[in-house]
């Protein structure tokens, strides 16, 4: 068990390369077993929830390496139908591998996934969506069990925009019988980035980015080389921690089409930027801060992933801002954390909050819940007064790639200490 241990306040100056997205490596990687041959895939993050599902994959009987966020895989020899529940246990993404087995397969097992606990998470939209397509569902309790022959194309509403749950029905359609069309599909940048990838392999997706895609399904995928993007969250995190802690840092890997629904709140809070390229954006140092309203919404609405950072930014406005999480029923835990540091904060109930500022926050002990309210915690403690200690810091592990060296690289003052050093 590691803690972080941070001393502000810092103003965070410099660059900060952004690397490649979480959100579209998982997919991929899993989409990755129905090509046929060598695939080879660049701008991968050493992040714990990539390492993890790459061994998930090898022990299926990949032929996997992972060297310098390069990713090559080679599945023409899986010796394993399921993936071992051991190693899916704490890793939500590992439902992404449903469909790839299942095509590959003809049937899978699985049992239900972890992660983050920010909400009941259940997966009815992905199994409705193959039951359409065709599969016999058994769910034994503690796993699932699916079997199809050969998934057919059908129409798929997805009930609401899910995420994992439009990747998964796209993974599985691409390789199924005649046309599959999707209604209410999520449109995230990671989920246009699987699409891309698909196609490039030979897949025929169409309508990408919009809520209605369209699959022809296609014979054989083949492997191929591709980049995946920079991470959406990653890069607005450290736009927001650049703005909060007002300082001036160029960020290589901000994709400004990503970014529409974050400029938006940046400039009713009247923070200052300007960008050098569509992919590098500088922020500037701004002295008042105006309070925001944030109503999280599926892409391109405001990202219920950067919903606790912009929170912080918050903590340093001037006024009321309000807070609506729309998308997970147990995301404000970070808000009474914030509270210990000093934020005058208002849980109203689990979806909604306000926090009046501006307050000076104090380095206290805190704890951090899940992965993005981890980053949100580090934020917060690098404008504090004192030293923070942050807690279950193996949560930020699994999201953001050599954090700590990143944020000392722009003047934070910050350092991992096992816990057996500090007790
Ligand atoms: C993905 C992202 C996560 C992000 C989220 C929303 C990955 C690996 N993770 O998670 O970072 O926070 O999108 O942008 O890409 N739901 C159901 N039934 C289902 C599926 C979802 O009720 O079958 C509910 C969930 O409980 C949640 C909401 O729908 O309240 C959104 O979930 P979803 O979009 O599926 O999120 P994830 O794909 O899990």
């Amino acid at each position: 068990m590691d803690q972080l241990v941070i001393k502000g306040p810092t103003k965070l100056n410099g660059q900060v390369k952004i690397s490649g997205s979480k959100n579209a490596a998982l997919p991929i990687i899993a989409a990755s077993i129905l090509l046929n041959g060598k695939t080879t895939i660049k701008n991968i993050p050493e992040i714990k929830d990539v390492i993890s599902l790459i061994k998930i994959v090898e022990d299926l009987g990949a032929k996997c390496s992972f060297k310098n966020n390069i990713f090559k895989i080679d599945t023409s020899k899986l010796k394993n139908k399921n993936p071992d529940p051991e190693l899916i246990k704490h890793l939500r993404a590992s439902i992404l591998l449903i469909a790839p087995l299942l095509v590959k397969n003809g049937e899978v097992r699985i049992p239900h996934p972890g992660g983050c606990l920010i909400g009941a998470r259940p997966i009815d939209v992905h199994l409705e969506a193959f039951k359409r397509m065709g599969a016999k569902i058994k769910n034994g309790g503690k796993d699932y069990y699916l079997k199809a022959d050969k998934l057919s194309g059908v129409n798929v509403t997805t009930d609401f925009f899910s995420v994992t749950g439009t990747e998964n029905v796209i993974i599985a359609a691409v390789l199924s019988k005649g046309q599959t069309k999707i209604s209410l599909a999520a449109a995230e940048p990671h989920v246009q980035d699987l699409c891309n990838f698909l196609n490039k392999a030979g897949a025929k997706i169409k309508g990408i980015g919009t809520h209605n895609i369209i699959i022809d399904g296609v014979n054989k995928l083949s492997g191929i080389e591709y980049e995946i993007i920079p991470d959406q969250i990653e890069s607005g995190t450290f736009a927001i921690a650049a703005a909060a802690t007002k300082g001036r840092v160029e960020i290589d890997g901000f994709v400004k089409a990503h970014h529409e629904s974050l400029l938006s709140k940046f400039d009713r809070a009247n923070i200052k930027y300007e960008f050098l390229s569509d992919h590098k954006i500088k922020i500037l140092p701004t002295n008042h801060i105006k309070a925001i309203r944030i109503r999280t919404e599926v892409y391109p609405g405001f990202p219920t992933d950067l919903q606790a950072p912009i929170a912080v930014l918050a903590t340093q406005a001037s006024g009321t801002s309000e807070i609506y999480e729309t998308i997970f029923e147990g995301r404000l835990g970070y808000i009474n954390e914030l509270s210990k540091m000093g934020a005058n904060c208002v849980v109203r109930d689990a979806h909604q909050a306000s926090i009046t500022g501006s307050t000076p926050l104090y380095g206290t002990r805190i704890t951090s819940f899940d992965l993005r309210a981890g980053a949100t915690l580090v934020i917060a403690a690098i404008i504090a007064t004192g030293e923070s200690r942050l807690d279950q810091i193996e949560i930020i592990d699994r999201g953001y790639e050599r954090i700590e060296e990143k944020l000392k690289k722009l003047g934070a003052n910050i350092r991992r200490v096992s816990l057996k050093e500090v007790e």
